[in-house]
């Protein structure tokens, strides 16, 4: 597995798998097995795989929250070795930005609702970032985890807007047995925390309505942030402990869906 830490390492190894396939997963670090997933995958329909780990300040509304995001880069390039990645991108933050912010994408419609409502900003500093990667990457196609859905709807509507050559994937979310989707952020709650967030997708599946859910999820002991049913997915954020869990699923595996047929 090769380690490129500049732009011309990378584009000179790009140049090298020419003849290859291509696929790119783009993550922050602190993989787990959600970001496994997305790797396995990638390696499955592609002949080689590229991994980028940067934590993209631009992202972030707390710089607190980038400061404190967890970084533990030798037991991430491990699992990227064990995955069978090819190449792994760990660029500065210098490399990213040489243009100190100055330009961004931005996106005028949904990304200001739901998470974009409650993390203002969030998902300019997502686009920006991901059109860099996939540039740089020039892959065949880049790898996104459904847990992410309006992440996964925006980069798709990006890269139809700006005609970008790399198919964009989506990929189910990936569970724990009780339910719980897989996140960096899971390991910040407390022993006790941990054991109550799986009613968080229980309770957006069994609710008959997103707005039953709101009020099972409050009286469960979540600040509810949103939970709204759109595009046929039940779409929903939560506070516990401090700790934001987002979630979704189809509509059609909701109560709602099963009551109707
Ligand atoms: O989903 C993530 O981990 C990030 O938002 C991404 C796509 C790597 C961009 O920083």
């Amino acid at each position: 597995m090769e380690k490129l830490c500049d732009i011309d390492g990378l584009r000179h190894w790009r140049r090298r798998q020419a003849r290859r396939t291509v696929g790119f997963v783009p993550t922050m670090g602190a993989l787990h097995d959600g970001h496994l997933h997305l790797l396995d995958r990638a390696r499955e329909e592609c002949e080689v795989v590229l991994a980028s780990l940067f934590v993209n300040p631009a992202q972030f509304n707390d710089p607190e929250d980038c400061a404190s995001y967890p970084t533990p880069l030798e037991d991430d390039l491990a699992l990227c070795e064990k995955h069978k990645v090819g190449a792994v991108f760990l660029p500065e933050e210098k490399t990213i930005y040489p243009d100190g912010y100055r330009f961004r994408v931005v996106e005028n419609d949904d990304s200001h609702r739901l998470e974009g409502e409650f993390r203002p900003g969030h998902f300019d500093g997502v686009l920006t970032v991901v059109m860099k990667l996939l540039q740089l990457a020039q892959a065949d196609r880049a790898y996104f985890g459904e847990k992410d859905w309006q992440q996964l709807r925006l980069v798709t509507g990006m890269a139809a807007a700006f005609f970008l050559p790399t198919e964009i994937v989506p990929v189910p979310t990936v569970r724990e047995e009780d339910g719980l989707a897989l996140s960096s952020r899971n390991r910040r709650l407390s022993a006790e925390g941990r054991q109550k967030a799986p009613r968080f997708p229980r309770i957006l599946r069994e609710a008959e309505s997103a707005e039953a859910a709101r009020t099972g999820l409050a009286a469960a002991g979540f600040t509810v942030e949103y939970v709204e049913d759109r595009e046929g997915r039940r779409l929903g954020a939560v506070q516990l402990e401090g700790v934001r869990l987002i979630d979704n699923l189809p509509l059609a595996e909701t109560a709602a869906a099963k009551e109707a047929s």
